[in-house]
């Protein structure tokens, strides 16, 4: 079937009507995208997607793809940053908009196969600790969760967080082990505190055991960030480049998820190459043919264009239960925005939340069946099943699965609940590349529909400053209090210029749980009585 063609099915199909399953083997047949060399199906037609809103939205969308063309082809459009972005150009190095950026990029890839064969081969590390928080850490997690095969490769443990018991746990998991672990110190920025932090308390763990820290060091960054002058003025083991044109939450076709991905032992080439074919699927300049545009158009249609329907992301494989979250930060880091791009207020978003079927069933499903109609499901299944696993009484596990995710996805449609699916062939590195591909457009479509800005993260420096600000009140608070004298909260507000005594009560709660050598008179359930004296 040529475009043209497609185009007058899926504009003719019938009207989504939860009361008439007998239109729905119509809308099944009629909206289905599907890929024969990647075989991946997308189905949409358990969404309100409905031929006069594609009909309505067709211009909006020659805008949006004419947008993306802009956008890979250099244009500024992150606006608020001043910056390209090019995670496109990174499973095609072709496209990006000059030879000394694709050259860059593909010298990258071979440097991170190079270094991550010569380590397997060397047999000199036996686990690997990576330190990078958001984009800097879920990618990383998600390829390992995803593509993680017992027995090949590194084991790799993560620290995407200042919780002194978390890495204190991580440390001590490790034990002698760290003697031979790698440390990946992952930052764009190459300034954000938790790595940082994070980075710190492992590097003093190594060296009181002795160890030499850049030789055990690699540092992910943008070139010239503090991080990339400590690593450079140090000589640590490796650095791998961070591109000043793509975005946390969408690099991981970029050293943070390649660099995990080679650690680990799986094939890099695949999961670009899959990325690419989907990227190329996603190009299509036609609403009806464009799984991406499909997708975006049904979560813009479900939610009204203002996110009113929650995402909740189930797919049925254990490999992809971190998917759901890494979507969640792609979505919501992207999407959640207070202004449009005129600066007016918007308030947009799609809210999204999810672990893994049939899991789940035993779960939230319960009220996404009977409850509140907030929300639309995403399902994913992968068909191929083969394991080493015995039928048992006739019964496979597979057919359980399949079996579960057919219930639940007919039961939100007797309940008039909205779900797309999306199925793929088998799961492994080419299908997970194209998955990540696939989100990544239609999250790129849909903040076109809604005039946003998905490459900033406003919200993300907001909450970086307001952290900083505390940390500084904290001490002046100690300065303050250091010469011994009692004093209330208020006084203290009012010594230290504070609008309001509670960030103090809170940070002072916080510090005489922890011993900090304070004396406090009054009792915790009435803070304006409190009286704190450094003893
Ligand atoms: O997607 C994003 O841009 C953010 O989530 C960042 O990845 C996160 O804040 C970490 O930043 P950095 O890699 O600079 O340390």
């Amino acid at each position: 079937m040529d475009t043209a063609d497609q185009d007058q099915v899926v504009l003719n199909t019938v009207a989504f009507d939860p009361e008439h399953p007998g239109n729905q083997w119509r809308r099944f047949c009629d909206l289905l995208w599907f890929d024969e060399a990647l075989q991946i199906w997308l189905d949409v037609s358990r969404m309100a997607l409905n031929p006069d809103h594609l009909q309505g939205l067709a211009p909006r969308f020659e805008a949006a793809f004419a947008a993306m063309a802009a956008l890979e082809g250099g244009a500024i459009a992150n606006q608020d940053e001043q910056r390209m972005v090019g995670h496109y150009w990174l499973r095609n190095p072709a496209l990006a908009p000059d030879p000394a950026t694709s050259e860059h990029i593909a010298a990258e890839v071979e440097r991170i196969q190079a270094f991550s064969s010569d380590q397997l081969a060397a047999g000199r590390f036996t686990d690997v600790i990576w330190i990078g928080i958001g984009g800097s850490g879920l990618g990383p997690l998600l390829m390992v969760r995803a593509l993680g095969e017992e027995g090949r490769g590194l084991p790799l443990h993560f620290i995407d967080n200042v919780d002194p018991k978390g890495i204190s746990r991580t440390l001590d998991a490790l034990g002698e082990r760290l003697r031979t672990t790698l440390v990946v110190v992952v930052s764009k920025s190459g300034s954000t505190p938790e790595p940082r932090i994070g980075m710190g308390q492992v590097r003093a763990r190594l060296e009181q055991m002795g160890c030499n820290w850049p030789e055990q060091a690699v540092a992910v960054t943008m070139l010239g960030s503090q991080l990339d002058q400590l690593a450079a003025s140090e000589g640590w083991l490796a650095r791998f480049d961070m591109f000043d044109w793509v975005g946390g939450r969408t690099s991981i076709t970029s050293a943070v998820g390649l660099l995990p991905g080679a650690l680990i032992g799986a094939d890099i080439e695949a999961f670009l190459e899959g990325a690419a074919a989907m990227d190329a699927a996603t190009r299509v300049a036609d609403l009806s043919a464009n799984p991406a545009a499909l997708m975006a158009a049904a979560w813009y249609v479900a939610g009204d264009g203002k996110g009113r329907r929650d995402m909740v992301v189930l797919p049925y494989r254990d490999r992809l239960e971190v998917f759901s979250r890494y979507l969640q930060q792609l979505v919501m880091e992207s999407l959640g925005k207070r202004l449009n791009r005129q600066g007016e207020v918007a308030h947009q978003g799609i809210a999204v939340y999810g672990n893994k079927g049939s899991t789940d069933q035993h779960a939230y499903v319960q009220q996404l069946r009977d409850g509140v109609d907030n929300f639309f499901v995403t399902f994913i299944e992968a068909l191929d099943d083969s394991t080493d696993l015995p039928e048992l009484g006739g019964e496979r596990p597979g057919d359980f699965l399949d079996g579960f995710l057919q219930g639940t996805r007919s039961a939100l449609m007797e309940g008039g609940r909205q779900s797309l699916s999306i199925t793929l062939g088998c799961f492994d590195e080419r299908r997970l590349g194209a998955l990540i591909a696939l989100f990544e457009r239609a999250v790129g479509l849909y903040a076109e529909l809604v005039n946003i800005n998905a490459y900033d993260q406003p919200g993300v420096e907001a909450g970086k400053k307001a952290a900083a600000a505390i940390l500084d009140l904290q001490g002046r608070l100690e300065s303050a209090l250091a010469d011994g004298q009692p004093r209330s909260l208020e006084q203290l507000a009012g010594e230290l210029g504070c609008d309001s005594p509670e960030p103090l009560f809170w940070i002072l709660r916080h510090r005489c749980a922890n011993h900090a050598g304070l004396t406090v008179e009054g009792t915790w359930g009435d803070p304006a009585g409190l009286v704190f004296r450094l003893s």
